[in-house]
């Protein structure tokens, strides 16, 4: 079978990945959340606490996905939140999702990929999580979302090596290209961008970038 690419691979498997956040408490929901659950888990924690404060503050959401950080953060008070993912499956699911949570007014989800996507303004936040490992050219994407962010960036990166990475790379090499990266791999990425601090966090499977801006 060819090798899907990544917007016709998160197309069809939109369903699937909502499943990862679902309330259901499923027997599926149970095993997904168990395998992918702890760095999920936590980099969704850190995203949304670093998101303070969040009260009138606006967010663009690089990859959103089904829409889940959005979502949460369109309930904490954000006043706007720019969503792009060019899955449209993933697109409709966000919609959906941000209906049901009665936070559609705040919420802009655009099926668009980012690296075209023609960019005007700043946001307060930016979030790029479970993104990374989809992009063959880091660099670009890390110089587009610095120069929208205002305040804080983060960022997630799948760390190489380990059992995990290895059965990773083996489940996906028919599904989409994916890119795995070492700790100093991604501290030379930043190196010859403008912030005012970096912070490298290694949180289960992946790495956590907080860039301060200001
Ligand atoms: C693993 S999902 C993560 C979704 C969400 N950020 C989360 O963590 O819940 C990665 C998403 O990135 C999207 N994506 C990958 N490359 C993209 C690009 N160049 N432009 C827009 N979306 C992209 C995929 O379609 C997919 O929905």
């Amino acid at each position: 079978m060819p090798k899907k690419g990544t917007s016709q691979f998160f197309n069809s498997y939109a369903r699937g990945f909502n499943v990862i956040y679902g309330s259901e408490n499923t027997l599926l929901n149970r095993i997904i959340n168990g395998l992918f659950g702890r760095s999920m888990r936590l980099r969704f924690i850190k995203t949304i606490e670093g998101c303070e404060p969040i009260e009138g503050r606006s967010v663009i959401d690089v990859g959103c996905g089904s829409g889940h950080y959005a979502i949460v953060l369109a309930q904490r008070g954000a006043k706007s939140i720019l969503g792009i993912d060019f899955a449209k499956g993933m697109i409709e699911l966000a919609d959906g999702n941000a209906r049901l949570a009665d936070v559609e007014d705040r919420c802009n989800f655009i099926c668009y990929d980012f690296l075209v996507y023609p960019l005007k303004g700043k946001f307060d936040y930016s979030v790029v999580v479970g993104f990374m490992d989809y992009i063959e050219h880091p660099e670009e994407i890390i110089k587009r979302v610095l120069a929208i962010t205002k305040t804080r960036a983060f960022f997630s990166f799948p760390l190489e090596g380990g059992i995990f990475a290895r059965q990773r790379k083996i489940r996906y090499r028919r599904k989409c290209d994916l890119f795995l990266y070492k700790e100093e791999e991604v501290r030379e990425l930043f190196a010859g961008e403008s912030y005012e601090k970096l912070e490298v966090e290694r949180i289960s499977r992946d790495l956590f970038v907080t860039v301060h801006m200001r």
